[in-house]
């Protein structure tokens, strides 16, 4: 969580260029922003609560060619002027932006209020300016500084910081996501790539326990233990820049939904060797396991009835933040498969990590190329959706359900099947997706966005998307929406049934369908409100949201109208889709 950017270079706008940048990482935090620069008259510090995408980037900024800047999402300290980042130094020379948690603060401030030192804020963040100039103070360069302040340091961080009196831009990781773009003439560091996907596509990553500093014309890498200095490989990213811009739409949220016309093709578009490999590793492991968090968790649990029904294999999904306690299961044969759209979401790396502590090995399905996911897994797919800067999650969650289901065939020795499937379904989704469709579904909102409470149910692999549907629409609309395997209601929730009550069935063509009829007969029969979505329509449905017949690829299908539906209640209820309360895209606290 937290976005974090810096720019050191021959240009002399390095403050409006953090500040733009930083508006592209808005996803991973926006309760405050704030910007530091290195000028003429020295440090110049502006900060406040808010969202950095109200803020004009040349109304705050001065004369400057080094930069950090930082739009936070609140651990240590509430949201307030004071706790937004950077933070300086006692004698204001030194400015930082983190990302992370310093989990040792309280004693580094205790040591350091015993020096002298008072500070200004709650978070954790500002021990580390203060301890950086305690070091300096003994002689040391700025690199030095951090590299022995991070030697103090527990727990996780992604680091940027600078001294007003020295034209050198330092930042270190552990555990929290840092990649440095590189510029002609100017370098960027940043948590995400948007942030200076408009200057260059070529990257350097940072690995966990290496920081790197730079004058704008020479970088050096090195590992902060040891302080040795590394050589890293230029990496060409694919993405391009508009790829990551809204475009016409209003918001990334229905951009992303309806990039959903291509991106399935895209998913799917993966070399035959690579599938037929992975397959191979789930045929003779002993024991697979997926695991992940979120949207991305319950496109595994989807996954668990793609392995049973076309591969007859017995898959098992764990949320990884519940993943620990499996390790008496684990042994050098298991083989887990993580999922995530980042690739940076702290409980899946620590679910790989007690993986690789009993040798077991570990997949990788993931959006962001060269994500620490994709980086620590013996082995990694790309779902090749394109960048998702809306929080919800839709068109990373369909593209890894593709990727999901292709291996389940591949599994099951029909590839080209799968394959065939998946491309077909792709096109279906294309056509879905007009104008027309999308105003029935904006209609239907209408109808239903004064509820407060909305049940969604769905058998088989319609039941993970029944519990997706319910993340989707809690998270961008904040109605309580609540998912259920179709067959449970009648052991509980039917009670929560009130005349007029919004009730969503998610079905496809299949073996299912008599049960779900007889269940919704049952919601019926106590005043809720049947909005059907399914291939066919039924005598029980007061609104039908036709979906085409997809076969094993129905969840793909189903979920995107439930994905527009929450857009539009979130509208309609005059809320931000894009930039839900409370929550950030990527997750890298555990
Ligand atoms: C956050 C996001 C979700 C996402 C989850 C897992 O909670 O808001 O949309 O599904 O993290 O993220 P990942 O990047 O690992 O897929």
């Amino acid at each position: 969580m937290c976005g974090i950017f810096g720019y050191i270079g021959e240009k002399k706008d390095a403050g409006e260029i953090v500040i733009e940048g930083l508006k592209k990482l808005e996803y991973r935090g926006y309760d405050s922003w704030g910007v530091a620069m290195q000028t003429g008259m020295g440090m110049k510090l502006k900060k406040d609560i808010g969202k950095i995408s109200g803020v004009s980037a040349k109304d705050v900024s001065d004369v400057s060619s080094l930069a950090i800047a930082h739009s936070r999402w609140a651990t240590h300290g509430g949201v307030t002027k004071e706790n937004a980042h950077p933070h300086l130094s006692q004698d204001g020379t030194i400015a930082v932006v983190h990302n992370g948690i310093i989990e040792n603060y309280e004693e580094l401030k205790k040591e350091l209020m015993n020096k002298g030192h008072t500070f200004a804020s709650q978070t954790d963040t500002e021990v580390i300016p203060h301890l950086m100039e305690e070091y300096r103070k003994e002689g040391m360069s700025l690199q030095d500084a951090l590299r022995t302040a991070c030697g103090r340091f527990e727990g996780r961080y992604a680091i940027l910081a600078f001294d007003a009196t020295d034209h050198t831009l330092v930042a270190a990781r552990t555990g929290s996501p840092l990649i440095v773009g590189i510029g002609k003439g100017e370098y960027f560091i940043a948590s995400d790539i948007p942030a200076f996907l408009e200057h260059t596509r070529n990257v350097h990553y940072l690995d966990d326990g290496e920081m790197v500093w730079t004058d704008g014309k020479k970088i050096h890498f090195s590992s902060i233990e040891t302080g040795e200095e590394k050589q890293k490989r230029t990496i060409n990213i694919s993405w391009k820049a508009e790829d990551a811009e809204k475009g016409d739409f209003e918001h990334f949220m229905m951009k992303e939904i309806m990039d959903q016309k291509e991106s399935i093709n895209r998913a799917v578009h993966q070399d035959d060797k690579e599938i037929l490999r992975v397959a191979k590793e789930i045929e003779t492991c002993l024991g697979c396991i997926l695991s992940a968090c979120g949207t991305a968790g319950k496109v595994c649990m989807a996954a668990d009835y793609f392995f049973s029904v076309v591969a007859h294999r017995h898959v098992n999904y764990v949320a990884s933040s519940e993943f620990k306690i499996y390790h008496h299961f684990l042994k050098p044969e298991s083989l887990l498969i993580v999922v995530s759209q980042s690739g940076e979401t702290a409980d899946v790396l620590e679910a790989m990590k007690v993986a690789k502590e009993a040798g077991s090995k570990v997949l990788a399905i993931v959006n962001v190329e060269g994500s620490s996911i994709y980086r620590a897994a013996d082995f990694a797919l790309l779902i090749n959706a394109g960048p998702e800067r809306a929080v919800a999650s839709t068109k990373a969650a369909t593209g890894q359900m593709a990727v999901l289901l292709l291996i389940a065939y591949a599994v099951a020795g029909k590839l080209n099947e799968g394959r065939t499937l998946l491309l077909e379904t792709g096109a279906k989704i294309n056509d879905m997706l007009n104008p027309r469709y999308i105003e029935h579904i904006k209609g239907i909102a209408q109808k239903i966005h004064t509820h407060e409470n909305l049940y969604i149910i769905g058998k088989s692999w319609n039941y993970p998307m029944a519990l997706e549907s319910a993340i989707k629409i809690q998270e961008v609309s904040y109605v309580h929406a609540e998912g259920f395997a179709a067959g449970e209601l009648k052991h509980g929730p039917i009670a929560l049934i009130e005349e007029g009550t919004p009730c969503i069935a998610l079905m496809g063509n299949d073996e299912m369908t008599a049960d779900m009829l007889s269940n919704i007969m049952e919601l019926k029969a106590r005043g809720a409100l049947i909005i059907g979505v399914s291939p066919e329509r039924y005598d029980s449905f007061d609104f039908w949201i036709k979906v085409p017949d997809s076969g094993p690829a129905q969840p793909i299908v189903n979920i995107i109208p439930i994905q527009i539906l929450a857009y539009f209640l979130a509208v309609l209820r005059g809320k931000d889709p894009d930039m839900p309360r409370n929550l950030a895209k990527s997750v890298t606290v555990k």
